[in-house]
């Protein structure tokens, strides 16, 4: 049985979210950081902060636009920020988003929910396609029962309906599904919407959202069972 999950209430449901919590985000940079340069880091951060900013501020506008094209338009406005990166490794860096590396302990703590007895998902606000070869590209593909895209909803997360459609597969209540993610904002939203959360704080960064608290913090994933 794992650790933590022995700890707390068992979940009938463990999603994870994808990006940034079972996929490294910053892996695509990576794998061309001599090709892009000494700005490669400040380049992967703003791509990052502005595919999620999109995300939040069509969701609140009503809008939908899907993650894919969001995180190529993220990408076009970090070029645009950084003219001396070359645009000529637009596709070679969408290519790489296609198939981030997991982290090290995603296959294994999946492995280990799996033997449990845990139903274990991926919640994310990534494109069907695009989460498709992420899974494939990892090697994950065994270790989850369902793969669950936004998309199927029309909104991102934090939008309850993104953590409904999880509860609403699998027949439960909010209460018995637990989320494990790294974004701090994901786990306010699954907390708003009556669901546990497991804060995978790899980075160490300070508290927010007071009051729309994580069950747990860990700093990886191997600390969630
Ligand atoms: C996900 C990222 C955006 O939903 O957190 O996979």
């Amino acid at each position: 049985m794992t650790a933590l999950l022995t700890l707390l209430h068992q979940p009938k449901v463990v999603a994870f979210d994808a990006y940034g919590t079972l996929f490294d985000v910053h892996s695509a940079v990576q794998r061309l950081g001599s090709r892009i340069g000494p700005d490669a880091s400040a380049f992967s951060a703003l791509w990052r902060q502005k595919q999620l900013e999109y995300s939040w501020v069509l969701s609140l506008a009503g809008a939908y636009r899907d993650f894919w094209r969001l995180t190529q338009e993220a990408l076009d406005y970090a070029f645009a920020s950084f003219p001396a990166v070359d645009q000529v490794l637009r596709p070679d860096l969408l290519a790489a988003y296609r198939t981030l590396s997991a982290y090290p302990d995603a296959r294994e703590l999946l492995g280990r929910l799996k033997a449990a007895g845990h139903a274990t998902c991926i919640l994310s606000n990534g494109e069907p396609g695009m989460l498709a070869d992420a899974v494939a590209s990892a090697g994950l593909a065994d270790r989850l029962d369902a793969v669950f895209s936004v998309d199927a909803v029309g909104v991102f997360k934090t939008a309850p309906a993104a953590y409904q459609m999880v509860c609403s597969h699998f027949g439960v209540a909010p209460a018995d599904l637990l989320l494990v993610s790294s974004n701090r904002w994901d786990v306010a939203g699954a907390a708003a919407f009556g669901a546990r959360a497991i804060w995978v704080n790899r980075a160490g960064l300070p508290h927010e959202y007071a009051g729309l608290d994580p069950v747990a913090t860990v700093p990886d994933l191997n600390a969630v069972g």
